[in-house]
């Protein structure tokens, strides 16, 4: 079964001194939800963005902000990115000792729940809180920087966590990260994602091309 899934463009590959305009532009051209890839110099060796550009993206489009915490430990910091105006707040399990109270937390605040399983974590690791998660992230690269190509094994991995999410009921998103492009995105839909974030095959033929660019990653 697969059906158009919702087109994420993670704003890293955008250009940093438009964020706004880029925010603005990607809503225009169709896209679903604004992935941002929060990296902490620690968890992963890159450094982005702190709750403050957020903040200052929130009035710049109605879209959904799909926060994506590369952070450990990530607890101290959800409140900040809640308050700045993420709707969805996902988090790795390596990035505190207690994932089970850190989904439950981003609950509380009143934000959707995700779980992110970098390409070296088993599936085994959603289990325990699969009714905690709004959505179930499987990292097809490893996490720190776009641009990287996109793991083959992630497909089985798509696949495993769509059964997982089938047998519980669970009406979960399942999101793919990393590498995805025209090229991909129909075999991350049939293996059962919904919803795909894309980086650099978004915004490579700059911003004339946004609208076509997601339309073949939804068509694909
Ligand atoms: C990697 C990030 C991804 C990545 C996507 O750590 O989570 O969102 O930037 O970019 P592309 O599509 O270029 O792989
Ligand atoms: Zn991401």
């Amino acid at each position: 079964m697969s059906s158009t899934p919702l087109i994420c463009p993670s704003i890293l590959a955008s250009d940093f001194a438009r964020l706004g305009e880029e925010v603005a532009a990607l809503e225009a051209a169709g896209a679903d939800w604004i992935h941002v890839d929060v990296m902490d110099g620690h968890f992963v060796p890159n450094l982005t963005m702190g709750p403050a550009i957020v903040k200052a993206l929130r009035p710049h489009t109605a879209l959904p902000f799909d926060v994506h915490l590369m952070v450990a430990p990530v607890d101290p910091w959800l409140e900040a990115y809640r308050e700045a105006g993420a709707d969805i707040l996902s988090v790795h399990p390596e990035s505190g000792p207690h994932v089970h109270r850190t989904l439950g937390q981003i609950r509380r605040l009143g934000a959707k729940a995700g779980l992110v399983l970098n390409p070296g974590t088993p599936v085994a690791a959603l289990e325990p809180v699969i009714e905690l998660v709004d959505l179930v992230l499987i990292m097809s690269v490893n996490p720190g920087f776009g641009g990287q190509a996109f793991i083959d094994a992630s497909l089985r991995k798509i696949a495993a966590v769509r059964a997982l999410l089938d047998q519980a009921g669970s009406e979960a998103h399942l999101q793919v990260d990393g590498g995805v492009t025209a090229a991909n995105a129909r075999a991350c839909v049939d293996a059962g994602a919904d919803a795909l974030v894309a980086g650099t095959s978004v915004f490579k033929g700059g911003a004339g091309a946004y609208r076509a660019s997601i339309q073949a990653l939804k068509a694909a």
